[in-house]
């Protein structure tokens, strides 16, 4: 299982076929599922818990992140005091213009309020600078103000309201280098 980053408080690393009943918590939890819809269709998701089709979907996100462009992917979010699975950060290239690439997150709700989403996107942005993405999105439900509030607080810019991603309106923000550095009064730790 692949090491990506340490923050002061997380690991961030792959997906396992380890990670199953784990993962099936953390996506089951109603309010993820509401914010993201990506998750609620999931297999194994709508239909009630089934961590042999979450082993298999873990096992294609892990095999998919072999061949996936420089700065994405899919990661898990893990806590290093106690190794619980806490959450799920993703850079993924966007539906149109495929070139552009997004970062998703989801936190279990046990865990909001402690900015664990904050120090693990600041970190996972500055990785993503350095190979090579120059600019990444978020893409926020007008009232999901929690997201919308993490996208701010790591320096992202919102520029503007579209309905052209995953079928409905949606703010959208942006984050470049220069953002996130110019965000530094802000940073975890
Ligand atoms: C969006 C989501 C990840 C945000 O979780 P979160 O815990 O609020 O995010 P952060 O890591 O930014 O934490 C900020 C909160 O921690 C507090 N905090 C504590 N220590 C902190 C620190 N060291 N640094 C930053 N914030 C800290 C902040 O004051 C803030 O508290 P508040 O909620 O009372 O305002 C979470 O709500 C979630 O998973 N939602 C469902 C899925 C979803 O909406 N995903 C995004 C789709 S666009």
């Amino acid at each position: 299982m692949a090491e990506l980053l340490r923050t002061n408080r997380l690991l961030v690393r792959d997906w396992s076929a380890a990670d199953a009943e784990a993962a099936l918590k953390l996506f089951g939890h109603e309010a993820l599922r509401r914010w993201a819809p990506e998750i609620a269709d999931l297999p194994g998701i709508p239909d009630g818990p089934d961590a042999t089709v979450m082993q298999e979907v873990l096992q294609r996100w892990a095999a998919e992140q072999r061949d996936m462009s420089p700065g994405t992917g899919r990661w898990a979010l893990v806590a290093l005091d106690g190794g619980a699975l806490v959450g799920a950060i993703s850079l993924l290239p966007m539906p149109v213009p495929e070139a552009d690439v997004e970062m998703e997150c989801q936190l279990a709700p046990e865990y909001w309020g402690r900015g664990y989403i904050t120090e693990a996107a600041w970190a996972l942005a500055q990785w993503a600078f350095e190979h090579s993405l120059v600019e990444l999105f978020a893409l926020v439900p007008p009232d999901n103000t929690r997201a919308a509030a993490t996208a701010q607080r790591i320096g992202m810019e919102w520029v503007g309201e579209s309905d052209k991603y995953h079928g409905q309106s949606l703010q959208v923000f942006r984050l470049r280098p220069d953002d996130l550095a110019n965000a530094v009064r802000n940073r975890p730790g």
